[in-house]
Order: C-alpha cells, then structure tokens, then sequence
C-alpha cells in the first residue's frame, strides 16, 4: 500500500517533514498563491487517489488558514483520497466556548462543526478544553487531544534548579498538576481575574511557598503574554525571583513576545506546535504514536 501522503500547509514544511518521516509517511507536493483579488490558487501536485491524505496546519492565524485548508482537503477527497485527517498541532477557536453575553456566537462550537465537515479526523495538542471537556463534546469526527505534560515536565526537571510550578489561574490548574507531577515538584495555582483582552490581574503568591524554589509559570497559552506579565510581577516583587515561563502553544500577539521578556523574566521556553523562537520542547514525537493508530485504523 502507498505510504500516507503529508501535505503542510504555508509554515508547516518543517513540522510536517518531521511528521512524516516518523510516521512513514511522504510529503505531498502543494502550489498554493494568491491571485491578484486575493482568491487562493491550490493545486494537489502528489496524487492523494486510494491514498491516506494528512494535512498539517497549525492554526496560528485560522481565520486566513482555514479556507486553504478546506481547499486542499476537498481537492484531495475530490481526487479520491481514502481518508483525510488534520494534525492541527495548535487549535484555534477553543476559548469562547461559551456564551459570556446575550447575542455571541460560540465559536468553539462553529468552528468545531465547520473542521467536522472538512477533514475525516483530527489530532491536536492540548487543546484549551475548559467549559467544553472534551474534543467529541463539539467535534462530530474522530479528534483526539495528545498531552505533552510529560515531555513539559522533563524538560523543566533537566533545565530549572528546584522549581516551584505555578498556574497563573484556575484555567491552567490542569496542565500545571499534570507537568508538575511529570517534573516531580511541587506546584501551586493563583487566581486571575481577566477585565479585557489586555487588563489582566493575578492574585499574590504565598511567599513562603516558593520561596527556595525558582517558579516556572506554566499555562497552555500565552496570546498577549499580560496572564504571564502580571503573574511575574507578583511573583518577582518582595524579593521573589524571577520566573522561567513555560507554555505549549507560542500565539503571542502583536509586541507580546518582546513585552514578555522586557518584563524580566528569566527565561521563555514552548513547544513548537508554533514555530517561534521560544521553542525549546519537541512534541513530534509524542503526535507520532496517535497519527500512526489513526492512519492504521484506515488499513484495517
Ligand atoms: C486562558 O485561560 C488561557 O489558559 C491563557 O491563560 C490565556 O489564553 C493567556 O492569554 P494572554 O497571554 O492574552 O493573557
């Protein structure tokens, strides 16, 4: 049988190419360009016929990623691929998961319902699961969250001196225990009160707790960086020390990577399921396994 065929999307090459070898796999060929109006021009250049068909696309900016992504997804079923999946190692449009106020659109649920129609599966990384627990609460295919609590653990247990884990709100509460437990420290969760987008503020530290520790603020996300900002400063101010912050998906807005780190923190570290400069923990390996079983499902 063909070996699945991988197609990234724009920005995905080299974490695609990892992808593919581990699961042996092959990379498609894709043209993809603007015409001058700003319509996109796709062309499948690897036959996906009888084939199983990946997309990788990290969904840093979905609302421009999207409909390419549905464009390749349909030539290739169109062509007459065996299955089409999605490795989204960021999933985008998971937060407004609820309606906060008369008239909103819960978009996680739009979203979920508008990927359920284009691709036959999906696998992410954490995914920001909060009030919707789990991925099949919205997404009516196959779609599996991998967890990198593990791999986030061993790298704060080989690069932090006695580290203290802190959740900068309760949101973060289950990722923190999880790396926690895999970096074998102890942890602890402030409380966060969010009035907009940028006006954030995080509740003090018990002191005493991390004091001897060096804190690593660990969160799924950082977007504007302030949950990160205003969590450090409580942590630095009265003498603290500095924090390491640790993430899993680098979004940082406009500014926000460099406000971060003007803030004094001591060091930055994510994973790359957004290539950005701060990656400094691999999860290739862990989406291997899971896409594997996927693609196998297909075989049987
Ligand atoms: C929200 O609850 C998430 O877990 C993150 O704490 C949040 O998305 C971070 O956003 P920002 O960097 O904009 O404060």
């Amino acid at each position: 049988m063909a070996p699945p065929l991988v197609f990234p999307l724009p920005g995905n090459q080299v974490f695609a190419e990892r992808l593919a070898v581990a699961v042996d796999g092959e990379i498609g060929e894709l043209a993809m360009r603007d015409f001058p109006d700003g319509e996109t021009y796709v062309r499948l250049e690897s036959d996906p016929t009888g084939r199983e068909v990946v997309v990788v696309a990290t969904l840093r900016h979905p609302n421009e990623q999207v409909l390419p992504l549905l464009f390749v997804a349909d030539a290739a079923r169109q062509m007459g691929a065996a299955r089409v999946g999605l490795v989204a190692p960021y999933l985008a449009y998971m937060r407004q998961d609820a309606q906060f106020h008369p008239g909103e659109a819960v978009t996680a649920r739009s979203f979920a319902a508008f990927l359920s129609r284009t691709v036959d599966w999906l696998i992410t990384v954490d995914p920001h699961l909060h009030r919707v627990a789990k991925l099949d609460d919205v997404y009516s295919i196959a779609a599996t969250a991998i967890h990198v609590a593990a791999e986030m653990g061993a790298w704060i247990a080989a690069n932090v001196a006695s580290p203290i884990l802190v959740g900068p709100d309760e949101e973060s509460r289950q990722w923190v225990s999880n790396v926690a437990a895999a970096a074998k420290a102890p942890y602890l969760v402030l409380a966060k009160a969010r009035r907009g987008d940028t006006d954030v503020s995080i509740s003090e530290p018990d002191q005493r707790a991390v004091a001897d520790h060096t804190p690593v603020l660990v969160d799924d996300i950082i977007s504007t960086g302030q949950t990160m900002i205003s969590a450090a400063r409580q942590l630095a101010g009265d003498g603290g020390r500095p924090p390491v912050c640790v993430a899993v998906h680098a979004v940082f807005s406009l500014g926000a990577y460099l406000a971060l780190e003007a803030s004094g923190v001591a060091k930055i570290a994510t994973t790359n399921t957004i290539a950005h400069p701060s990656n400094a923990i691999d999860v290739v390996p862990a989406l291997a396994g899971p896409v594997r079983e996927q693609l196998a499902r297909a075989a049987r």
